[in-house]
């Protein structure tokens, strides 16, 4: 696909070298992000940061992106503090906000919301997440983080074997991950969930008819018995019409370190696309985890830098001139010590 000035709404729309393209720019990104160089290549630029709905990390992460590539970030979080709430549609708002933005990045509770912002901008815009539908960025920085992993052990995604774990109805990001795998060969997928909260079959469908490998349990100890990466979600509360409905299946897929010694091969990474929620009647990664180094979620969001960095770097289409306008750091860098 030709990035420039391309909107960034779904997974449906990369090809497999596409994917290799952000992953390569990505890997370039590192310097930078790592705070061993500073660029100022987006001087000048500005990101909408608009985000609908909560978010720590997406938020963050994509504006801390857009400030090491040198831009400048303004942001409107929550309805509260937007015209939406005085009946503003979402057309008039993108219609405003690219004049003011030379790429915006929008979070919305509502499914296609940000394609429909995106039909009315004069700018790109990106997907941080719209309701249940997708989540394609997390998706890139997940796969981006399997990648690495694997090829730490000698491996590619090709032949992949993962478990997606949890609430699969309306994890966004088991969505787009789902579609982003079906691009890849050999890939088997053991999808865990309660019944009720299965991945949508039209989804599973696409899988298969890409040939990926795909089986369907309840059960959480054996579906990770034999898998590179357990990939475990949250009950989407949010989604659901009452606490009381998300509580009937909170705490169902619980992962800690016995269950992870009883049953997973000694390599299998474990991934979350976070928050994970670590309530005492969820705890569904347990912080008894935390000192194990197939623990990948902190690997994943710090990758979610590289990969949001090159999606800015090939939309603006600047990413051969990153390196021409860098100089040293001049600050005292706690990473390298
Ligand atoms: N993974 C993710 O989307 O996290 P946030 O909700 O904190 O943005």
């Amino acid at each position: 696909m030709n990035f420039t000035g391309a909107h960034i709404l779904s997974i449906s729309q990369f090809q497999r070298q596409d994917v290799d393209q952000i992953f390569s720019v990505a890997d370039r990104m590192e310097p930078y992000a790592l705070r061993k160089r500073v660029t100022r290549v987006l001087e000048g630029a500005i990101l909408g940061n608009m985000f609908f709905e909560a978010s720590t990390r997406t938020r963050v992460s994509f504006g801390s992106a857009f400030n090491l590539l040198g831009g400048e970030v303004r942001e409107t979080a929550g309805f509260e503090s937007s015209a939406l709430v005085k009946g503003e549609s979402l057309q008039d708002t993108a219609r405003v906000l690219s004049g003011f933005s030379d790429v915006i990045c929008m979070r919305h509770p509502q499914e296609g919301s940000v394609a429909d912002f995106a039909a009315a901008s004069r700018v790109p815009v990106m997907n941080g997440g719209d309701g249940a539908n997708e989540h394609p960025t997390q998706a890139l920085l997940d796969l981006y983080t399997i990648a690495r992993e694997l090829q730490a052990k000698g491996r590619k995604i090709d032949g992949l074997r993962i478990a997606m774990i949890g609430d699969l109805r309306h994890g966004r990001t088991v969505h787009s991950l789902s579609k982003l795998l079906s691009l890849y060969d050999n890939v088997q997928v053991t999808l865990v969930s309660p019944k009720e909260l299965a991945l949508p079959d039209s989804i599973v469908e696409e899988m298969r008819s890409a040939g990926v490998d795909v089986s369907i349990s309840d059960e959480l100890n054996n579906s990770i018995a034999n898998v590179d990466i357990v990939y475990s979600t949250r009950i989407q509360e949010e989604r659901f019409t009452s606490k009381e409905e998300a509580d009937l299946y909170r705490g169902k897929f619980r992962l800690n370190q016995a269950i992870y010694t009883q049953y997973c091969e000694p390599n299998t990474v474990i991934m979350h696309p976070l928050p994970r929620d670590s309530r005492s009647d969820a705890n569904e990664l347990d912080s008894d985890l935390d000192n194990n180094p197939n623990l990948a979620i902190f690997r994943q969001t710090d990758n979610g830098l590289l990969v949001r960095m090159a999606l800015f770097a090939l939309v603006l289409d600047v990413v051969d001139k990153v390196d021409e306008y860098s100089h040293d750091v001049r600050w005292y860098n706690s990473r390298q010590n």
